[in-house]
């Protein structure tokens, strides 16, 4: 794997070791001791994604070059194209990109030599979104196989859907959907059930935000939040082990009541924790594949860096 762009590129194996590497990040430091410059091309906002993004690459020691593109060369009409040239050009050894586009990385591939990761692309896929959430999950079960997990909402206009429900569903747990009328996705092929049913069978309740930056298909009048969302009465509901996810940022009081956003079964705050250690193991792991670090290399730095502050 030489660009991180979707889920599918990860076997199972690969998502396990990806995994077990964040774990590792969170327990030890590692920083490397060598100048590696990183460039985050946000072209649609971000608050977590871009910050946990940052907070992993200071972690790792490297060094992030600025991009806003309101005040980029973008607004005089440089092409999505030139400007990853131009950051490759100067130095740049990984480009984090995220981009209006479902598909902004296919026609561009081919020519870019440095590592790319799609912070989110479209309405296709989040991959660095999911393996967060794979990772809460893995914390709070030890395992995959055989979960229930709903993921509800706005499936349709969500790549955090997309990237989830295939690769919950090659670990082996039983993924469910819910959605309103004209919320739901044909091309995913997993059952339906309603709020009602998905809090009973659950054992993670994964909460998607209406996507109104997509289309305006949300209607006021169907009273979302009763008959569509997580209400206190449906939480009341849930298994006692049961937890709750959302990608966030979320819509108060429309997919979640609000007093349940920090609720003791939410992990929405524990994900977003959980962005900066997956973040940073897909930077190594993609370093790693292109020889711009190697493990020995990194370990070796790794002491030299406790040796450094005296650890
Ligand atoms: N979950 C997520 O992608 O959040 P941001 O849009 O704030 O990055």
């Amino acid at each position: 794997m030489k660009h991180f762009t979707s889920m599918n590129q990860l076997s199972t194996n690969d998502i396990y070791d990806i995994l077990h590497t964040a774990e590792e990040y969170r327990s030890h430091n590692y920083k490397m001791n060598e100048q590696l410059f990183v460039a985050n091309l946000f072209y649609e906002p971000s608050t977590r994604t871009k910050m946990s993004f940052v907070v992993a690459q200071k972690k790792l020691g490297l060094e992030i070059l600025d991009f806003h593109a309101h005040e980029s060369s973008t607004k005089k009409g440089e092409s999505f194209y030139d400007t990853v040239k131009t950051y490759e050009a100067i130095g740049a050894q990984l480009l984090v990109v995220r981009h209006e586009d479902d598909d902004w990385y296919r026609a561009i591939e081919p020519y870019i030599n440095i590592p790319m990761i799609n912070a989110g692309a479209g309405q296709a896929e989040h991959p660095t979104q999911c393996l967060l959430d794979l990772l809460t999950i893995y914390q709070e079960f030890g395992c995959f196989e055989g979960l229930n997990i709903v993921i509800a909402g706005d499936i349709k206009h969500s790549r955090v859907a997309h990237s989830n429900a295939q690769a919950l569903k090659r670990l082996g747990a039983n993924v469910y959907l819910s959605a309103a009328p004209g919320f739901e996705d044909p091309s995913l092929d997993l059952p339906y059930v309603t709020m009602d049913e998905a809090v009973e069978l659950c054992d993670v309740m994964m909460l998607l935000r209406i996507q109104h930056e997509r289309h305006d298909q949300f209607n006021t009048q169907i009273h979302y939040l009763e008959n569509f969302g997580l209400t206190k009465e449906r939480e009341r509901m849930m298994n006692e082990h049961a937890i709750i996810l959302h990608p966030a940022p979320v819509n108060r009081d429309v997919e979640i009541d609000s007093a349940l956003v920090e609720c003791q079964r939410s992990r929405i705050l524990k994900q977003m924790n959980n962005g900066v250690y997956a973040r940073m193991a897909i930077m190594t792991t993609l370093f790693n594949n292109w020889g711009i670090i190697n493990e020995t290399a990194f370990e070796k730095r790794e002491l030299l860096y406790h040796k450094q502050i005296g650890s």
